[in-house]
């Protein structure tokens, strides 16, 4: 592929979803978009350029976007953010003199439901030492596709493998032909919706904890301060912000500071709570 043709998907993606495309992922681009310049009926790659060129129908745009997305995840991914959610965020909440019984959490780069249904898993064996509480999870996604796939809740053995506790397992799904099914009990408690991070976030309403994990990492920096500084806007003083191994606040924005001995939790600048814990 020459260099023009590569600022054609280099701008169009970085533009429509925030993600950056570098010169030596070309090979990207030929293997993820071969199938859908067939799909749409190109004779092949230069074919579809052509088009984008010009004025390219916006379904295109949207399946070159969702093609280009890395999906990667596993349930209880990395493990610690979820013990730190367990056993330091949710005790904040519950022994938070004058909190309503109630928490909103957003998982803002969701893919294939993992990461909302560990939380769900979660929040469903803690509900015991919480009664009364109403737990709510919004996740969010830029590709349909893995949306639906979310919603499904049908999981491979290899992914079921990766990181689920055999005890959720046979808690929570139940086999399906070769495939795992997650409980309907656990899917009720989480909500699915499209959303572009890129987008203004203040029609979400207001978290008490955003899960933002390895997404920010395929943005620039202008980008990634900027969904850092929207997320500040949608937390309260005391709302937590968990964001991947590979991410971190540092040299992006000033309105968050992370928690010592937590890695991944960031909590806003200007707040002094858990600052003894
Ligand atoms: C590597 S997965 C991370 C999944 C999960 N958060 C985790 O840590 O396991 C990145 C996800 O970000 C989504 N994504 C990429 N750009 C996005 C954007 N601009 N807005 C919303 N989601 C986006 C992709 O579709 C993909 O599902």
């Amino acid at each position: 592929m020459n260099i023009t043709d590569f600022d054609i998907y280099k701008d169009l993606l970085k533009r429509a979803s925030g993600l950056v495309l570098t010169q030596d992922k070309t090979y990207l681009i030929e293997s993820r978009l071969n199938p859908v310049a067939k799909k749409w009926g190109y004779s092949d790659i230069a074919a579809m350029t052509a088009v984008l060129r010009g004025v390219p129908p916006k379904e295109l745009i949207i399946e070159i976007v969702e093609a280009m997305t890395t999906n990667e995840t596993s349930f209880f991914r990395d493990s610690k953010p979820f013990d730190i959610f367990k056993n330091t965020v949710l005790p904040y909440f519950k022994n938070k003199p004058g909190h309503p019984k109630r928490l909103r959490i957003w998982c803002a780069a969701s893919s294939s439901g993992q990461e909302p249904y560990s939380l769900a898993m979660i929040l469903k064996e803690e509900a015991i030492r919480m009664p009364g509480w109403n737990f709510e999870i919004i996740a969010t996604d830029i590709s349909h596709d893995i949306l639906e796939q979310a919603r499904e809740g049908l999981y491979t053995q290899f992914e079921v493998q990766r990181g689920l506790p055999i005890t959720l397992l046979m808690k929570y799904f139940t086999q399906d032909g070769d495939k795992w099914s997650i409980s309907q009990d656990i899917k009720n408690m989480v909500q699915y919706k499209y959303f572009n991070l890129l987008e203004g976030m203040a029609g979400l309403g207001q978290f008490d904890v955003i899960f933002c994990r390895n997404v920010l990492i395929y943005f620039d920096q202008p980008t990634k301060k900027i969904v850092m500084e929207n997320m500040h806007k949608l937390l309260p003083d005391d709302g937590f912000l968990f964001l991947g191994g590979a991410e971190t606040v540092l040299g992006i924005t000033d309105e968050f500071k992370a928690m010592p001995n937590n890695r991944g939790l960031y909590i806003k600048s200007t707040s002094a709570h858990m600052q003894a814990a």
